[in-house]
């Protein structure tokens, strides 16, 4: 008899009807080095998720699923700070909860962004003017092939716009096992973004700007519970400060946003809007109507419905623009990651 995939459908936001060889729920490290051990002697590749929702599977996966539901937060109170050391498996909108019922501000403008906590370092979760890197003490790595368990502390970690040395040299046989946060007491609200720039800094409280995030978010980007989606589908662009002037002499309300290092970036979704794909559909996947970077699972989409969607707004907005798109999002092979760019040339 053939072996019969266990689905991935309910462990990825998307929620496509993918499946693994083989999946395993590790809430130790025990677990996960054990599940690592056992995909290595039978010549099977692993992949750890936290709640997926920053994966595209394109195909069902030959190997080990690891889930990854390390639980445990411990809170120390310091003279300056409030210090978390926080298990990998512990969701992350539901700390950011938490943290602001014990009266510890610091984490409000990242809230509801789905996800485990373990996940949050890889891509430096961002949204509302804050960062991960900005609340970010350290992140606990362990080698799977040593068994060792390693502390990088923030500086240690190279974050990025999204990204991280956990895209790169800590990628391939690293499992993320916890990550410290460090809250200072000195709480200053970030209102620098959207609808945050109309709050009153002299009196506003974190429960306040919680509900702006909230709020925010919800009018915009669709509920996975509901609509399946990964977030914003690609990262919003970097391009030269020349080609922005460029562009701006055609486009004068075009969003753009000065970097420190002279670079320019673009709001992927304006672009993608300006292309008028906002409802394309393509098979079960489309362009959602309310926010143009996130690309939704709105009837039984399959992968290849996904990658061909994604791969049209490319090239749309790159034949208008000049500005090639690059995925934000992991795609997922059957053997592991791919190069999600060529994967949508
Ligand atoms: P997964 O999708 O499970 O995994 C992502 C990648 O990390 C995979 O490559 C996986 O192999 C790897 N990985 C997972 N766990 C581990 C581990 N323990 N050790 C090593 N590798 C691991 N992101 C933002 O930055 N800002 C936003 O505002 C935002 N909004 C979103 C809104 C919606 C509606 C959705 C669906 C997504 C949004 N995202 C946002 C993207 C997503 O929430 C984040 O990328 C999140 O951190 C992913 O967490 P996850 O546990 O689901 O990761
Ligand atoms: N816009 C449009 N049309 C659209 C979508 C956006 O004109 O269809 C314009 C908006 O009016 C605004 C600009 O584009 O002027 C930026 O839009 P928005 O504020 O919605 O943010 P974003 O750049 O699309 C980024 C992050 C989000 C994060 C928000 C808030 C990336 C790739 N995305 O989105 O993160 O929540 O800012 O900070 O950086 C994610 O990573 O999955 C994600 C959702």
């Amino acid at each position: 008899m053939s072996h019969q995939y266990p689905s991935l459908q309910h462990d990825n936001t998307l929620g496509l009807e993918v499946g693994a060889y083989q999946r395993v729920i590790a809430d130790t490290p025990a677990t996960i080095l054990r599940a690592w051990q056992e995909a290595k002697e039978n010549n099977r590749p692993l992949l750890l998720l936290g709640e997926g929702s920053n994966v595209l599977f394109l195909e069902d996966f030959t190997g080990t699923v690891v889930l990854n539901r390390i639980k445990g937060i411990e809170i120390t109170e310091q003279d300056e700070a409030w210090q978390l050391h926080v298990g990998a498996g512990e969701n992350w909108h539901a700390l950011v909860e938490l943290t602001l019922k014990k009266g510890i501000p610091g984490l409000e403008n990242l809230a509801l962004i789905p996800g485990m906590t373990g996940s949050s370092p890889i891509p430096n979760i961002g949204a509302y003017g804050v960062e991960l890197k900005d609340v970010c003490d350290y992140v606990d790595v362990l080698h799977l092939d040593t068994g060792v368990t390693q502390r990088l502390r923030r500086e240690e970690c190279a974050f990025g716009y999204r990204d991280s040395i956990f895209k790169h040299q800590y990628q391939q046989g690293y499992a993320i096992t916890a990550v410290g946060l460090s809250l200072s007491k000195k709480w200053q609200p970030v209102l620098t973004y959207g609808d945050l720039m109309r709050l009153n800094p002299a009196t506003v409280t974190a429960w306040e700007v919680f509900n702006a995030v909230c709020h925010m978010r919800q009018s915009k980007l669709p509920d996975p519970k509901v609509t399946g989606n990964v977030g914003s589908f690609f990262k919003n662009p970097l391009i030269s400060r020349e080609q922005a002037n460029q562009l701006m002499l055609s486009y004068l309300n075009m969003p753009h946003y000065p970097q420190a290092n002279g670079e320019v970036k673009l709001a992927a979704g304006w672009l993608i809007d300006q292309c008028d794909l906002k409802g394309f559909r393509l098979g079960g996947a489309a362009v959602h109507q309310q926010q143009a970077l996130v690309l939704i699972n709105a009837d039984r989409a399959t992968s290849q419905d996904v990658v061909a969607l994604a791969r049209t707004v490319r090239a749309r907005v790159g034949e208008k623009f000049d500005v090639w798109l690059e995925p934000e999002v992991r795609f997922i092979g059957a053997q592991g990651e791919c190069n999600a760019v060529e994967a949508i040339l």
